[in-house]
């Protein structure tokens, strides 16, 4: 088990925009982790990150889709109110799932209020840095909801991208994400996630980023990492993408706690007298009477 060093309660301060910015000055790293309901919101809160993504990741971790495609604006809501309940200091970020932004920039703003409104989000994020998503970061933060920006690999357009694979790996394509951040910066992103992209691409273009930057498989220049919780905590089958360092087996646990538990019940272990009820005994008389 890592050695964890848990934050005192005097710098657990709400995290805010400026703040952000200044640890970007600072050189300070910045953690952020996905959660999708009270149980990881309360501990991802109590471990002390600095940012949350309720990532449209839970549409496969939690949900149990095979692709973040399907997954409906009211699911990811939901997951998303349960979050909020669970976090006090950290900043919130609420996942646009693929279809709720695309078709016109009314269509993205109502989105975005939904996740600020209903599930107390501080900000959204988008995937894409074409012309389309660029489009939206903007009419998005020009109605007052910050946006998080995302490129390189970016799962909601996967298909298009040849699948799940790592990108910018020749010098047309790193000029491409190169210039989409660019562009999404330009476009008032407060935030860009970078996901899969040569860590040798990504320090080029973080000389171009006044804005923090959030790696995923991005080496280690950018400002942030962040991982998906269920990739980090083993809550999964399999070992997941090559950038996904794993932190704890808690499938395993999960399975040997469940059959332990189904052993005793079976082998009448479990329940104990101490995991039962009493009465008074003459109460016990009178019913039986
Ligand atoms: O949905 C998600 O979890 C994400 C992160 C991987 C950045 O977009």
């Amino acid at each position: 088990m890592p050695t964890v060093r848990i934050p005192n309660d005097a710098s657990r301060l709400p995290m805010t925009l400026p703040r952000l910015i200044e640890m970007k000055q600072l050189g300070e790293p910045i953690v952020m982790v996905t959660a999708y309901d009270y149980p990881s919101a309360l501990a991802v809160d109590t471990a002390g990150v600095d940012l949350v993504l309720v990532g449209d990741s839970g549409a496969m971790t939690v949900l149990g889709y095979d692709s973040t495609v399907p997954v409906e604006l009211d699911e990811l809501l939901m997951l998303a109110k349960a979050v909020r309940r669970g976090l006090k200091t950290p900043f919130l970020v609420g996942d646009l799932p693929f279809g709720s932004y695309e078709v016109s920039d009314e269509q993205a703003v109502q989105t975005a209020f939904r996740f600020v409104k209903e599930a107390g989000c501080d900000a959204v994020k988008l995937e894409g840095g074409g012309t389309t998503s660029v489009a939206r970061a903007q009419a998005i933060t020009r109605a007052g909801i910050p946006v998080m920006g995302h490129v390189g690999l970016t799962p909601q357009t996967a298909t298009a991208l040849g699948g799940y694979r790592a990108q910018g790996r020749n010098a047309e394509a790193a000029k491409r994400v190169h210039a989409e951040a660019v562009a999404l910066q330009e476009a008032g992103c407060f935030s860009i996630v970078f996901e899969a992209i040569p860590s040798a691409v990504a320090e080029t273009i973080m000389r171009d980023m006044q804005v923090p930057v959030i790696g995923i498989g991005a080496g280690p220049s950018t400002d942030g990492q962040v991982l998906v919780f269920h990739d980090l905590l083993g809550i999964r089958e399999g070992r997941g993408a090559k950038f996904v360092k794993r932190y704890a087996d808690l499938l395993d646990e999960m399975v040997a706690g469940v059959a332990a538990y189904a052993a005793d019940v079976r082998e009448r272990q479990y329940p104990a007298p101490e995991h039962g009820y009493t009465m008074p005994p003459e109460e016990l008389e009178r019913f039986r009477s």
